[in-house]
């Protein structure tokens, strides 16, 4: 008798820069934002903590237009904290009482930008390395297809982004159809380096950045799996953590 298989009809799809993101039919798809360092870590992170919300916003004057209405700001540009907000982009910064029950006004260099530039999608959520089980587990449990989006870096490919896509890939394949190279190669990387993020990642160009300014515990956090058990979804322009997950 033939094994009982399931067939995947569902299909996982990798996009590995936002520049690429209109190769791509993603209007009826979940799509995994992921900006391992730091943005959806640190979205993690400050939901995980009990923030109310996050709402990315594109520049440095509209986020600080949130001020007034009672709101954090908070962001970074090129890796640092902009002068006069209440926060930057690292994760420990919203292990804090002071973000719980806090709605956040969060600008960044990418991660911001990729979230809203697939706010057309049926469903978007944020991916880090930091609630990938969670995540995946959900993730299997829907019935759409997935597109995983790489914030990458000023449009340029990443490593890390794409390494996380490829662990998210790893955890689903039986379940999901691959029929897309960039899928199957970040894949391979992620095998590559997996048992290591740290040291693979070494060389990489925002590693590289962030060790200038002397940043690499969130590095290492941002690179630690499984540390916040949230799904943080992005719908009407705001992020809040999914609820009724039934994982
Ligand atoms: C980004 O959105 O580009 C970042 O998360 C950069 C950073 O703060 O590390």
């Amino acid at each position: 008798m033939a094994p009982d298989t399931e067939i995947p009809t569902r299909s996982i799809e990798v996009c590995f820069t936002p520049k690429l993101i209109n190769l791509f039919d993603y209007k009826d798809s979940i799509v995994v934002v992921i900006d391992v360092l730091r943005a959806t870590s640190t979205i993690c992170t400050a939901l995980a903590y009990d923030a109310e919300s996050i709402t990315p916003v594109a520049s440095i004057d509209d986020c600080l237009a949130y001020r007034n209405q009672g709101y954090l700001i908070a962001g970074e540009r090129n890796g640092e904290m902009v002068d006069g907000f209440d926060m930057g982009n690292s994760p420990f910064q919203y292990i804090n009482d002071k973000v719980i029950g806090r709605k956040i006004a969060l600008t960044t260099t990418n991660g911001t930008q990729a979230i809203k530039a697939v706010e057309d999608a049926a469903m978007v959520v944020i991916g880090a390395f930091v609630n990938i089980d969670t995540l995946c587990r959900w993730l299997k449990n829907q019935d759409r297809n997935i597109l995983c989006l790489c914030a990458g870096w000023k449009n340029k490919f990443n490593m890390e982004d794409s390494m996380l896509a490829g662990a998210i890939v790893h955890k689903l394949k039986n379940h999901f159809k691959i029929d897309c190279d960039s899928a199957i190669t970040s894949e391979m990387l992620y095998m590559k380096g997996r048992h290591d993020l740290f040291a693979f990642l070494e060389n990489s160009s925002h590693r590289r950045r962030l060790k200038r300014l002397h940043i690499e515990s969130d590095i290492k956090y941002c690179l630690t799996p499984n540390q916040c058990n949230v799904i943080p979804i992005y719908q009407n322009g705001v992020i809040t953590k999914l609820i009724n997950t039934h994982i």
